[in-house]
């Protein structure tokens, strides 16, 4: 069996630094591992939309956003399908299927949905698309047969839930769907990247993230505005590193290499840290070395981007193909689907032959 990546972000605006570091950048190296049979990387329109029914304007602007994002970071249409998940309509009927498997009550555990329901105020008056929207992702892992799942720490439930469908599945139906394995981002810090005010959730009401299609004066006005440590008011008090935006960011950001490049005077990260808890070093110098790296992170990116922007045509043929691709896969594994339930009742004759034998 071939090693399948399947793992995709909801159209619901630009991507910023935290889908970088928690899951786009990991891809792109996946991807160019070459160790990879097939790539799916999905657009979910669908699931945006479980939670924006009544604004389908904004996820449809935003499938070109993220499909930019996602060329602009370096995914390959010639190593990795992507595609746009309400094209693909064996998820719907798998989905429909899974259903049957999962009980109200293991939904309402589920500790994303949960949250997100705290989120949207939606307590009183939940969308039931909304409320499956766990088993539609275990579809989305399973129609790929994906062997491997790149997400994010807040997708753990998600992946939870679809493997106990997968297995629910095996043993009512016989060994079908592969059970996936999840790939977290390997440092803690790049899995919950705190947006640029130290809050925990990066939100575009927040004004709190940086995109990754921003400019470069923007990118360095919210740098240099980052929460830090607000103990640490003049250059020669101690300053702490927990809870101080502009170090998580370098946890997730910063090489080696950046100190010889724009830092000489510090050997690496561990001794910036211990001279700022020492004392004698100021907000503005750290803030300075950070946007250096970022913008030099960011550059590439930007102008890709742009690139990308002027053959909007080129991006529609790859997502066109994508989902022709992705589909033509889906399809496989819902005819397998079909035929492990028994419900493939017109592939031969056995319907009637069962009839004829019953006791
Ligand atoms: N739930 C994911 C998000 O909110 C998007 C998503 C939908 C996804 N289906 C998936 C991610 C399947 C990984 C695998 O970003």
């Amino acid at each position: 069996m071939g090693k399948i990546i399947l793992t995709g972000d909801r159209p619901t605006g630009r991507l910023h630094v935290g889908h970088y570091v928690g899951s786009l950048r990991r891809r792109v190296e996946l991807q160019n591992s070459g160790e990879y049979d097939e790539i799916y990387i999905m657009i979910a329109d669908a699931q945006a939309l479980t939670d924006n029914a009544d604004n389908p304007a904004k996820i449809r602007n935003n499938i070109l956003e993220v499909a930019l994002d996602y060329l602009a970071c370096g995914l390959d249409p010639e190593k990795s399908n992507l595609f746009i998940q309400s094209q693909i309509p064996q998820l719907c009927e798998l989905s429909f299927y899974y259903m049957n498997l999962v009980t109200v009550s293991r939904l309402q555990r589920n500790p994303t949905v949960k949250a997100e329901i705290q989120l949207r105020n939606f307590e009183t008056s939940i969308p039931v698309g909304f409320f499956t929207y766990p088993i539609s992702q275990a579809a989305d892992i399973t129609a790929f047969q994906a062997t491997t799942v790149p997400v994010g720490e807040d997708q753990l439930p998600m992946l939870e839930q679809t493997k106990e469908i997968v297995r629910k599945f095996n043993a009512v139906y016989g060994e079908t769907l592969v059970e996936p394995d999840v790939l977290l981002p390997d440092s803690e810090i790049c899995r919950r990247l705190p947006g640029t005010d130290g809050k925990a959730k990066m939100s575009k009401s927040l004004g709190n993230c940086i995109y990754l299609s921003e400019e470069p004066q923007e990118i360095r006005k919210k740098i240099m505005s980052m929460f830090t440590d607000p103990g640490h008011l003049k250059i020669t008090d101690p300053g702490k590193i927990e809870g101080n935006t502009v170090f998580a960011y370098l946890d997730a950001f910063c090489r080696p290499q950046h100190f010889q490049q724009y830092l000489p005077e510090y050997a690496n990260l561990e001794e910036l840290k211990a001279h700022y808890q020492r004392g004698g070093l100021g907000d503005v110098k750290v803030k300075k070395f950070l946007n250096a790296i970022i913008q030099e992170e960011l550059e590439p990116i930007r102008a890709r981007r742009k690139a990308y922007e002027q053959n909007l045509d080129y991006v529609y043929e790859v997502l066109r193909e994508g989902s022709r691709r992705a589909k033509e896969k889906a399809q496989e594994t819902l005819e397998k689907v079909r035929a492990s339930m028994r419900i493939d009742y017109f592939a031969d004759r056995a319907l009637i032959r069962e009839y004829q034998n019953r006791s």
